[in-house]
């Protein structure tokens, strides 16, 4: 199922097509496909180049593996993502690995990464879902992320599926329309509050 954003300025198509989908075909990510997906995270930019990323990564097809990640999502992901061929966490890194600082951009780069990889994702007809809905706690256990990486997001990957395979209540979200904030809520310029001119023509 395609739901392109409907845009109030022209935006390039990966952009407008991007969504989050919580129904996924029952096809597999070929490992070449899943190498440029990484691919592209590795080339987002980073404060320092630091790039304090690192994607654990579980297939289906790796049972045990995905089982375990299916185990760190709340309930209400794991009842759709479970049918994602493939499922990830994105961690992050918190201090600068040449002087062990704080590196306050950690989450915000490791987001930039999961961002371009979700753009590379829809070029090839994938789509990614992004989740906040899991146990940090969990995943950490469960993976052995070391102190001083935190996982930020979990990702579930694939092919578009029918909607008509989720549960009513979900179908209904999958064909809610997009919405967002306007430019003139966000945008702003001179002082806080105040939308930058061009916002409004
Ligand atoms: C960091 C992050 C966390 C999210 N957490 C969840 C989640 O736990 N469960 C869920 O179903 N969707 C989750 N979403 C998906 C958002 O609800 C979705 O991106 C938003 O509604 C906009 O829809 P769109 O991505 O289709 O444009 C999350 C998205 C992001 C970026």
């Amino acid at each position: 199922m395609q739901k392109p954003a409907p845009s109030d300025s022209p935006i390039h198509e990966l952009i407008r097509n991007r969504w989050s989908p919580r129904a996924f075909a029952n096809k597999p990510v070929a490992p070449d496909v899943l190498r440029s997906l990484f691919e592209a995270a590795r080339w987002a930019p980073s404060s320092n180049n630091e790039q304090p990323w690192a994607f654990l990564v579980a297939p289906k097809d790796d049972k045990e593996n995905f089982e375990k990640m299916l185990g760190i999502l709340v309930e209400f992901n794991s009842g759709w993502a479970k049918n994602a061929p493939v499922l990830a966490i994105a961690v992050a890194e918190l201090l600068f690995a040449k002087n062990n600082t704080p590196n306050r951009n950690a989450q915000y780069d490791t987001g930039a990464a999961t961002a371009w990889l979700s753009v590379e994702a829809t070029a090839r007809g994938l789509f990614v879902h992004q989740m906040a809905g899991f146990d940090p706690e969990k995943a950490r256990q469960a993976f052995g992320i070391p102190a001083g990486w935190d996982a930020i997001a979990a990702l579930a990957i694939g092919y578009p599926g029918d909607p008509a395979s989720l549960p009513q209540r979900l179908q209904d979200r999958e064909l809610a329309p997009r919405t967002r904030k306007p430019l003139s809520e966000f945008v702003m310029s001179g002082h806080w509050g105040q939308p930058a001119p061009f916002v409004s023509n």
